[in-house]
């Protein structure tokens, strides 16, 4: 089902109109209370869409709902943009994991999602693999998540001196669906360690590799001394540490504002 916004060109009202296109309907919803005030059958609303599409259509991408059940009454969409964000390591109480939430959190008005790469463990990539099975379907997942978001926050690991064979593997993985990986959205790449070079290493291999593959802003910011500088309850005690990180943080955001809300 696919939502589309129009904006101020429907002739029957003058708000902010949205409709629903699913396989057998389609709904209008007035944008402020958020009540159906139309429906019609897929044909004859084809002819409607194909007309909006002639004006100016925002597509706001997939929204699973409704059936043929149709409440007379439905809330206006949430119009938030999305923000995934990942330890790059599957570790059970991977402290990447830790900073990388905590980072994604500290930023207001977005809707973040927080992956687990255990949740994506998939053989370890080989060509005959692919040759012979193709590619696994939880590579696409991922990488749905990576297209339907709006910006990406990574926190990376480091595994002698590179990325955690988790991470590689799903990179791997994802790399053979598309070549742009990472979809050409803003991301912030986090890293940090217990030690006191903060996994810094990894990071600036990340950094380089996808400044190559993605034109779009990349922030980044490392943590050393994980436990020294983090808390639980407070996030990063180090006020210097703390600055950076918002420096970087505003880089991200700023980059943010210029994309589209995708649902
Ligand atoms: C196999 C292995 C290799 C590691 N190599 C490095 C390294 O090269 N540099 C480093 O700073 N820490 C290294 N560490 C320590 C990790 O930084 C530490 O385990 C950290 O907690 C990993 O992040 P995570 O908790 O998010 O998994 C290594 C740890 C393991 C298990």
């Amino acid at each position: 089902m696919t939502v589309f916004k129009v904006k101020n060109k429907d002739k029957r009202s003058s708000q902010e109109a949205q409709f629903i296109y699913s396989p057998f309907l389609i709904l209008e919803m007035d944008w402020k209370s958020g009540r159906l005030v139309f429906v019609a059958k897929r044909t004859r609303a084809s002819s409607r869409l194909q007309q909006l599409a002639s004006e100016k259509l925002l597509p706001l991408g997939k929204f699973s709902i409704f059936g043929r059940n149709i409440s007379p009454k439905i809330k206006p969409l949430k119009m938030m943009k999305q923000i995934i964000a990942f330890g790059a390591s599957n570790s059970k109480n991977s402290i990447n994991k830790k900073l990388a939430s905590y980072v994604a959190n500290k930023m207001e008005g977005f809707e973040i999602t927080i992956l687990d790469l255990n949740d994506f463990e998939m053989p370890i990539f080989s060509i005959d693999r692919e040759n012979e099975n193709g590619i696994p379907p939880l590579a696409y997942e991922f990488k749905n998540h990576i297209s339907n978001s709006n910006g990406i926050v990574i926190s990376f690991a480091e595994h002698n001196g590179s990325y955690s064979a988790a991470f590689k593997n799903i990179f791997d993985w994802i790399s053979r669906i598309e070549k742009d990986v990472w979809n050409s959205k803003p991301m912030f790449l986090l890293a940090t360690s217990p030690g006191g070079r903060g996994a810094k290493t990894v990071l600036q291999i990340a950094k380089s590799k996808f400044l190559r593959m993605n034109q779009n802003t990349i922030a980044s910011f490392s943590l050393p001394s994980f436990y020294a500088n983090f808390s639980e309850e407070r996030g990063i005690v180090d006020e210097s540490f703390s600055r950076m990180l918002e420096n970087e943080l505003k880089k991200f955001t700023d980059a943010l504002q210029k994309t589209n809300v995708r649902r």
